[in-house]
């Protein structure tokens, strides 16, 4: 019998290969049948460090010993305070509230019921919510209804919610962009989620922070609140620990995940405004934020986390995203026959010539070549991207690129 396990995006019935990984380091994975593959995508964008850091192992050891897991309705351990007190201390200064989940998903959730709980709470509701063209934000229903519509969500639309949607500021149609958050924020939005500077399974789409600080800018004079989402940008991917950052930009409402912990255990944060957290402060029990999950705070995951916040404290990290930034920029611009070549901070995409789209054909063939020449790669349709742990070896880096020159000319 074939195994039980049912995977995520992956099509069963095409019978391909799925490689058993038994342990990795660095940008490294190594599988059962004694083969080393290089991770160029961080297993889902979230191995920030690499994999197994032994710093970040090593705190999810030592926490294992004191504290395994605990309620965190009412309840609270250092863990969670540190960690919190910490993101404070480090993320834009208009979030001063942390709240805790478990995937970039649920961070979603969580800021989306926030921002219709400060409407509601202020006894002036707001439901309406705005969402940038090709954006993708998670695959839970909330998550989904504030992404873009297509084959992956097709099956679910009856039970997604209206949204409007503001078309994507491509070089050029900035202006139809900003036109339309401002008609749809005069028309009492609640919130604007976006992913800063870069759309990431929409395509790896990038945009320069004039117009994310411009989008902002709009959000903030017609009350409107800002929700960014930056579950695969933060943690340096666009060169800056936010991308936030490059535009000055401090949203209302933050969602992290992925590298949080250096991408070793699920967790996530949806960190909120003074005013976001006030509006749900009350002696009224009813105006309590209804949301938790079982695992909210997991002991062990917020030790992990301090631990990558320790690493990026007190390793060279912006150096090694500097190098890494500055090699996949040589290394794109040499690519002979891509298209569209785009670059922000540490990701590097590229369009394959002929069928674009998310099922486009030239994804599973790129896939399967790139696992038999030792390369871990996922390509959203016809657009490759390069996403690697910060400390991939200039050979490794090399294997990539030479992997995506062979498949272009091929
Ligand atoms: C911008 C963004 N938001 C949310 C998510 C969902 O995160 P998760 O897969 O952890 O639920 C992702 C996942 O890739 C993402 O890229």
């Amino acid at each position: 019998m074939s195994s039980p396990v049912w995977h995520p995006f992956t099509q069963h019935g095409l019978g391909e290969p799925i490689p058993l990984v038994t342990h990795a380091s660095g940008a490294l994975l190594h599988t059962a049948d004694g083969r080393t593959i290089v991770d160029a995508i961080s297993s889902w964008w979230v191995t920030t460090h690499g994999h197994c850091h032994p710093r970040i192992m090593a705190a999810i050891a030592a926490q294992a010993q004191r504290l395994d897991q605990l309620i965190f309705a009412g309840w609270t351990h250092e863990p969670a305070e540190a960690l919190a007190r910490e993101l404070v201390a480090l993320m834009p200064l208009t979030l001063t509230r942390v709240f805790y989940s478990d995937s970039g998903s649920t961070s979603v959730e969580v800021a989306l019921k926030m921002a219709l709980g400060y409407w509601a709470h202020r006894g002036a509701p707001r439901h309406k919510i705005i969402v940038m063209e090709h954006s993708y934000h998670g695959d839970t229903i909330g998550a989904m209804s504030v992404g873009a519509r297509g084959v992956f969500n097709q099956a679910y639309e009856a039970l997604l919610f209206d949204v409007v949607t503001v078309p994507f500021p491509a070089a050029g149609r900035e202006q139809a962009c900003y036109d339309a958050l401002q008609t749809a924020c005069m028309a009492d939005a609640a919130a604007f989620i976006v992913e800063p500077l870069v759309l990431g399974a929409g395509g790896m789409l990038m945009y320069p922070p004039a117009v994310l600080a411009q989008l902002r800018a709009i959000c903030a004079a017609h009350d409107v609140l800002f929700i960014a989402d930056e579950v695969m940008t933060g943690w340096g991917r666009t060169g800056t620990l936010l991308a936030c950052e490059q535009a000055a930009v401090s949203p209302d409402i933050l969602c992290l995940s992925k590298g949080l912990t250096g991408g070793s255990l699920p967790l996530a944060v949806t960190m909120a405004s003074e005013p976001v957290y006030q509006a749900h402060y009350a002696p009224d029990r009813s105006k309590m934020f209804f949301h938790s999950s079982s695992y909210t705070a997991n002991p062990l995951a917020c030790a992990a986390a301090n631990a990558n916040l320790a690493v990026w404290r007190e390793e060279p990290v912006m150096a090694r995203i500097a190098t890494l930034a500055a090699r996949q920029a040589e290394r794109l611009e040499a690519l002979p026959g891509a298209e569209n070549k785009r670059l922000c901070g540490t990701i590097a995409a590229c369009d394959l010539p002929g069928e674009a789209g998310y099922l486009a054909a030239a994804a599973p063939r790129l896939m399967a070549a790139a696992r038999e020449a030792g390369l871990l790669l996922r390509p959203l349709g016809n657009t490759v991207y390069v996403m690697p742990p910060y400390c991939i070896t200039e050979a490794e880096l090399d294997l990539v690129y030479r992997v995506i020159d062979e498949a272009i000319a091929g």
